[in-house]
C-alpha cells in the first residue's frame, strides 16, 4: 500500500510551478523513484535543480557589517547649497530615490542587533548622474586613521582563532595598542553605543569629503544625518534581554514602523571648511579620529531623507546591495583621508568577490542612468554593449572619455614616499577630543554609565598586561574617569560579578 501525501492546504490553480528554465515542473513534493520505495533517478531534473540550487543559496556574508537590514526611500534637497557643490542630487528641489542599510560591525548574520557596537549607516542615492553612496556609521569618528590596520582591527573584534569565541581581552589589547581608538571607544562605551532603534540614531559620513561647485571651487565637507525621531538609547540590561528574546529587534522595528506608515526621516546637515583652511586648522581635518567642533564649522542644512518602502525580498535587495565609498558623482570627491582612500579600493573589490563580477547589473545596484562602461564580460553578464567596439579610442562611434590636466576633484601633494603617521596639527593628539567628549558632552549620569560599562567590559575577561594598559588608556582620556573605572572594576571583581 502506498502512503498518501496528505491534503494540500490550497489547491494549485492548475498552472503549477515551473523549472528554472520555464518549462512545467512535474512535482514539488515527490522525487522520481523506481517504485514507491525504490532508488531515485538522476534524470529527475526538478530534484537535481532543487538540491543543487539550494547548495548555492547563500553568498558569503559581508566581512564586517554582516548583520543588518534596510529600506528604500527618497532624499529631497530643501536648501540651496549650490555655492558649495554642483552635484545634481544636492540642488534645491531635487528628489532622489535611495536605499539605506543599517548594521552592526562585528556580529555575524544571525547575531543580536542589540550587542554594543558601532552601527553602519550606508546610503545609496540613485542620482541623475549615476549612483552616489555615503557609507558611514552612527558615529562621526572611527577607531583608526590608517587603512593598513583595518583588517587587524576587525579580526580583533570578531572571534578568537582557537575557541571561536568573542573575547574582550582581544578587543582591549587592540584598542590599547592603538591609542588613536580612544575617541571612538569612548563613544562606543557611552550611551550611543546602544541605540534604541536604527530610527533613533544619527548617521555620519565620518570622513571629510570634497565638494566642488559649478565654478570649480573646492570645499571640504562632513555629513551629519540627524534623526527626526530624536536620539534614544537603551540600557545594557534592556539590550541583553533583547539579545536573548528578539535578536532581530532593530530589523523588526524598521520593517514594522514602515508597515505602519511611520516613515523615519533624517535631516541632512553639512559642515563646510574652505579649501585653504585645511592646511592650518588646529586639527588635521583628514584624521578620521577627530571631529570639527561645530563652533569652528557650524552645521548647514541641506535636505531630508525619508524611508518609506520595505524591500520586497531581503536577499535580492539587501544582502545583494553593494555600497561603496568609490561610488561618487560630479561635484563630490574624496579627500586625503588615508582611511577613505583605502576604502575607495576595498568595497568594490569585496563585492566582486562576495556577489560576483557583475554585481552592478543587479536591480538594487543598477544605476538609473544609462551605463556606457568599457568593463566587459565576466560571470553573469546581463547588460551588454552588443557588437559595439570593446576598446577605446575607436573609429566606430562608441563614445569614450578623455579628460586631461588637473583633476577637477584633485588636491596638491608632494614629498617623498614614506611610511608614516599623519603630520600633527597644533592641537592633534589621541586623547583630548575623547576627554572633551567625556567632560563636556556627557553629563554626570552618562559619565557614571560610561564608568560602569567600561568596568564591566574589563571584568568580562581582560587580563594582564592588557588590563593595566586599559586603566592607563582611560586615565589618558580623563584622569578622574580613569580612577573611577579602576575602582569600579575592583568592586565588581570583589563582588564576584562580571558582565560575562
Ligand atoms: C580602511 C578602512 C575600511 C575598510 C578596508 C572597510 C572595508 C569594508 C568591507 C570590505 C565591507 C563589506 C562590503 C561588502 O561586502 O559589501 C565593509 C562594510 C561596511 N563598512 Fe567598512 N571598511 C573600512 C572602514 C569603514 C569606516 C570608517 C566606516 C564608516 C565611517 C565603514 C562603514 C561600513 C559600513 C556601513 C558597511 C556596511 C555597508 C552595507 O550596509 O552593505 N567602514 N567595510
Amino acid at each position: 500500500m502506498t502512503e498518501t501525501n496528505g491534503a494540500l492546504p490550497t489547491p494549485s490553480n492548475g498552472a503549477g510551478s515551473t523549472l528554472d528554465s520555464g518549462a512545467p515542473a512535474a512535482s514539488d513534493r515527490n522525487s522520481l523513484s523506481i517504485g514507491s520505495n525504490g532508488p531515485l533517478l538522476l534524470h529527475d531534473v526538478r530534484l537535481v535543480e532543487t538540491l543543487a540550487h539550494f547548495n548555492r543559496e547563500r553568498v558569503p556574508e559581508r566581512n564586517p557589517h554582516a548583520k543588518g537590514a534596510g529600506a528604500f526611500g527618497v532624499f529631497e534637497t530643501t536648501e540651496d547649497v549650490s555655492r558649495y557643490t554642483k552635484a545634481a542630487l544636492f540642488q534645491k528641489g531635487a528628489r532622489t530615490e535611495m536605499l539605506a542599510r543599517f548594521s552592526t560591525v562585528a556580529g555575524e548574520q544571525g547575531s543580536p542587533d542589540t550587542w554594543r557596537d558601532v552601527r553602519g549607516f550606508a546610503l545609496k542615492f540613485y542620482t541623475s548622474e549615476g549612483n552616489y553612496d555615503i557609507v558611514g556609521n552612527n558615529t562621526p569618528i572611527f577607531f583608526l586613521r590608517d587603512p593598513m590596520k583595518f583588517p587587524h582591527f576587525i579580526r580583533s573584534q570578531k572571534r578568537m582563532p582557537g575557541t571561536g569565541l568573542r573575547d574582550n581581552n582581544m578587543q582591549w589589547d587592540f584598542w590599547t595598542l592603538n591609542p588613536e581608538s580612544a575617541h571612538q571607544v569612548t563613544y562606543l562605551m557611552g550611551d550611543r553605543g546602544l541605540p534604541k532603534t536604527w530610527r533613533h540614531m544619527n548617521g555620519y559620513g565620518s570622513h571629510t569629503y570634497m565638494w566642488i561647485n559649478a565654478q570649480g571651487e573646492k570645499f571640504w565637507v562632513k555629513y551629519h544625518f540627524k534623526t527626526d525621531q530624536g536620539v534614544q538609547t537603551m540600557t545594557d540590561e534592556e539590550a541583553e534581554r533583547l539579545a536573548g528574546s528578539d535578536a532581530d529587534f532593530h530589523r523588526r522595528d524598521l520593517v514594522e514602523a514602515i508597515e505602519r506608515g511611520e516613515y523615519p526621516s533624517w535631516t541632512l546637515y553639512v559642515q563646510v571648511m574652505p579649501y585653504e583652511d585645511a592646511k592650518t586648522y588646529r586639527f588635521n581635518p583628514f584624521d578620521l579620529t577627530k571631529v570639527w567642533p561645530h563652533s569652528d564649522y557650524p552645521l548647514i542644512k541641506v535636505g531630508k531623507m525619508t524611508l518609506n518602502r520595505n524591500p520586497e525580498n531581503f536577499f535580492a535587495e539587501i544582502e545583494q546591495a553593494a555600497f561603496a565609498p568609490s561610488n561618487l558623482v560630479p561635484g563630490i570627491g574624496v579627500s586625503p583621508d588615508k582611511m577613505l582612500l583605502g576604502r575607495v579600493f576595498a568595497y568594490a573589490d569585496a563585492q566582486r568577490a562576495r556577489i560576483g563580477t557583475n554585481y552592478l547589473q543587479l536591480p538594487v545596484n543598477k544605476p538609473k542612468v544609462k551605463v556606457n562602461s568599457y568593463t566587459f564580460d565576466g560571470h553573469m553578464t546581463y547588460e551588454h554593449s552588443g557588437s559595439a567596439p570593446v576598446y577605446a579610442p575607436n573609429s566606430y562611434g562608441r563614445p569614450w572619455s578623455d579628460e586631461t590636466g588637473p583633476a577637477e576633484d584633485g588636491w596638491e601633494a608632494d614629498g617623498e614616499m614614506v611610511r608614516s603617521a599623519y603630520s600633527l596639527h597644533a592641537e592633534d593628539d589621541d586623547f583630548s577630543q575623547a576627554g572633551t567628549l567625556v567632560r563636556e558632552v556627557f553629563d554626570d549620569a552618562q559619565r557614571e554609565r560610561l564608568v560602569q560599562t567600561v568596568a564591566n567590559h574589563l571584568a568580562g575577561g581582560v587580563v594582564e598586561p592588557v588590563l593595566s594598559r586599559a586603566f592607563q588608556y582611560w586615565r589618558n582620556v580623563d584622569g578622574a574617569v580613569g580612577e573611577r573605572i579602576e575602582k569600579a572594576y575592583y568592586e565588581i571583581k570583589a563582588n564576584g560579578a562580571s558582565s560575562r
